[in-house]
């Protein structure tokens, strides 16, 4: 059981992709260089929100997009789903210090299933997450289940995210589960890929 941040740290980097990212070492992900670096509010631009959709996060960690996400949701309402109950604190104190008091959290192992019903929300973001959830198949399938017909399903991959996935392999886990390839923008360094729901099976 890691005890300190470094711990933590040295515990993910041995058990690579079949262990979440620890929530002692959380402020890593939010610290200012990646924010200047990466531009949270440009990448969730990209999902193309009008406002009013219904939007699961999963794997939110401390909230780096969260906050984005939610600005960008006027009439709509963002839900968080993460393994880890103490990234989901982290968050929702980043998302209450924002002024979102309206926002969902729920624990739980994403390759299990997600506890709400099917066609319930308009998108699904993921960002640095897949790599880390042990049946990515059984992830992606259940996704498909809880997006609307038509929803989106958006993946953000970067360096230097030990367990970051391809848009190829992107591609291989989320066409053969009824999802139309949209797009798939970004650079050596880091890829934003979206799909989208097909209307009907
Ligand atoms: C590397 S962090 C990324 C956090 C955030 N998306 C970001 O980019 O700053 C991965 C997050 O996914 C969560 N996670 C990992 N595996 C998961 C799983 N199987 N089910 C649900 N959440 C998971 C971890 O707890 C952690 O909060």
């Amino acid at each position: 059981m890691p005890t300190t941040w470094v711990d933590a740290l040295l515990h993910k980097a041995r058990e690579k992709g079949a262990s979440p990212y620890p929530h002692q070492a959380a402020f890593f992900l939010n610290n200012p260089v990646r924010r200047a670096l990466s531009k949270p509010g440009r990448i969730v631009d990209g999902i193309g929100l009008t406002g009013t959709e219904r939007v699961l996060e999963v794997g939110p960690g401390p909230g780096f997009y969260s906050v984005e996400i939610a600005r960008r949701l006027t009439y709509g309402r963002l839900d968080l789903f993460d393994l880890q109950p103490e990234m989901l604190q982290k968050a929702r104190r980043q998302l209450e210090q924002a002024g979102f008091h309206d926002v969902g959290f729920t624990a739980g192992q994403a390759a299990e299933g997600f506890p709400f019903p099917d066609n319930t929300f308009d998108a699904a973001f993921l960002a640095a997450v897949i790599g880390e959830v042990p049946d990515q198949r059984a992830c992606v399938r259940s996704l498909g289940r809880i997006l609307k017909p038509g929803g989106q399903l958006v993946f953000a991959e970067a360096f230097p995210d030990p367990d970051r996935i391809s848009v190829a392999q992107l591609r291989d886990l989320a066409e053969p589960e009824n999802f139309e390839f949209v797009d798939a923008t970004g650079n050596r360094w880091r890829d934003f890929v979206r799909f989208r729901k097909a209307a009907s099976n």
